[in-house]
């Protein structure tokens, strides 16, 4: 099947290789030149993914059947819609459909219309005096969110980003005054817990889940700095994680499945991947947000070890017709991104990197290549994440070593990695933070 692929970073690159591997034919438009897409696709276009005529006009031209979307910024310019209308099945949700994530003020009046378990307090403004009024009113600490879409990097925490109640209101102030998402602020209850990542294929009614993953949204070891797009994560064999019970997970899952069919019943029939981002604390999990897509890093911890056909996957998401006949196989995963110096604040672009692929590979592990672009025989960073490893072992330790071991043939002076993702020690400080929680 000639197959579409948008998007340039780690998660459409291991997005390219499912598709690979299941047999499709890979038309692939970018705004980087990822050397790992291109070398998969039949043909590719660096373009803005922004583009909806220019992508449209490259489907045409090159005939594909269907489109896979990996970011969220051209599923809310409506890129979806711009497809379908020239008859091509897509993976991914409508513009109405992608306001799970793109309004945050929609997702959350939407759980609430219909009752959606795991909601927490909240309040959204599109007037920045209302919205400061509310700051002095409420009794609990707050998180400041940006409604609309900040590339993950909108969100602020008081107590951990915003350190007074005076700086809540500044955040506030900027986000009006810089128009910082778009369509006003939200302000949620801070809730205290473990994070976790529920992804799931669904088809308009049926979801099918995922492996669970652990994503790490701040910059710096220690879960600390400004957050990020995610900075790494990792997956267990057993497809929970290890501070979380069969049970919460199915709850996850439900409020998954409520979502879908509230989508339904509002008449936004949503198909592609859906992610459901968790806190779970002391009473359950709690919803902190959703994503329309596939998460980036989450897809490589996921993708990488999917067993069926990838390509029919996203075909039945695209024509309603997915069925529970899906399987991941029993390895644990660890994802740890390079990401360029300044990542985060001020990314410093434009820097050389070396890649071994040899030596990644004997360490039992794989790289997807992420934002960077290949110019001539030079691998250049860019801005944002530049290439992912992924250790791939029975247990998360050996998983995490093997990740160790291969980030050593990626070389560059001017780069970062969390180093502590997926490491024993920090996953026993979850452990005994749930424990901790679950005992008062
Ligand atoms: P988001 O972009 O909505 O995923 O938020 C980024 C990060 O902010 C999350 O990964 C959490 O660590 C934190 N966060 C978001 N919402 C809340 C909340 N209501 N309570 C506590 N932390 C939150
Ligand atoms: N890993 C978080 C995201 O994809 O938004």
């Amino acid at each position: 099947m000639k197959v579409l692929t948008i998007g340039g970073g780690g998660r459409e690159h291991v997005a390219v290789e499912a598709f690979y591997k299941s047999g499709a034919e890979i038309y692939a438009v970018m705004k980087n030149a990822n050397p790992g897409i291109i070398r998969r696709s039949t043909k590719y276009a660096v373009v803005d993914e922004m583009d909806v005529d220019k992508i449209c006009d490259f489907a045409k031209k090159t005939g594909v059947v269907m489109a896979f979307i990996g970011p969220e910024a051209p599923l809310e310019k409506g890129i979806v819609d711009a497809l379908e209308k020239i008859g091509i099945k897509c993976a991914g949700p409508t513009k109405n459909a992608a306001k799970i994530e793109t309004s945050k003020a929609f997702m959350r009046d939407l759980i609430t219309k219909y009752e959606i378990n795991g909601n927490i307090k909240f309040a959204s403004f599109n007037n920045v005096n209302d919205a400061k009024a509310y700051v002095k009113d409420v009794d609990h600490e707050v998180v400041v969110k940006p409604v609309g879409l900040t590339g993950g990097k909108g969100v602020k925490v008081q107590g951990e980003h915003l350190h007074s109640p005076e700086d809540v209101v500044e955040y506030i102030d900027e986000i009006f005054k810089n128009n910082i998402g778009g369509t006003g602020v939200i302000l949620e209850e801070k809730i205290v817990g473990e994070e976790f990542t529920q992804m799931a294929f669904c088809d308009g009614k049926k979801v099918v889940p995922m492996p669970l993953v652990q994503d790490h949204k701040r910059a710096y070891e220690g879960d600390l700095g400004p957050n990020t797009g995610g900075m790494g994560s990792y997956s267990d064999s057993n497809h929970l994680l290890p501070f979380i019970t069969a049970s919460e997970r199915n709850t996850a899952l439900k409020i998954i499945q409520d979502v879908i069919d509230a989508m339904a019943k509002e008449g936004y029939s949503y198909h592609g991947p859906i992610y459901g981002q968790f806190m779970l604390t002391s009473e359950g999990p709690k919803i902190i947000e959703f994503n329309a897509r596939l998460g980036d890093p989450e897809a490589m911890n996921v993708l990488s070890i999917l067993e069926t056909d990838f390509t029919d996957i996203c075909y039945r998401m695209a024509t309603g017709s997915l069925n529970n006949n899906i399987k991941f196989c029993h390895k644990a995963t660890v994802c740890k991104y390079v990401v360029p110096e300044g990542y985060g604040v001020k990314p410093v672009p434009g820097k050389e990197i070396i890649v071994d692929e040899d030596g990644i590979k004997d360490s039992g592990a794989t790289i997807y290549y992420a934002n960077v672009n290949q110019k001539g025989k030079k691998l250049l960073t860019d801005t944002s994440r530049s290439i992912a490893i992924v250790g791939i072992d029975n247990s998360i330790d050996v998983a995490e070593q093997n990740c160790e071991k291969a980030l050593k043939f990626v070389k560059c002076n001017n780069v970062f990695v969390r180093h502590d993702i997926g490491t024993k020690k920090l996953i026993q400080r979850r452990i005994t933070h749930m424990q901790q929680l679950r005992s008062i």
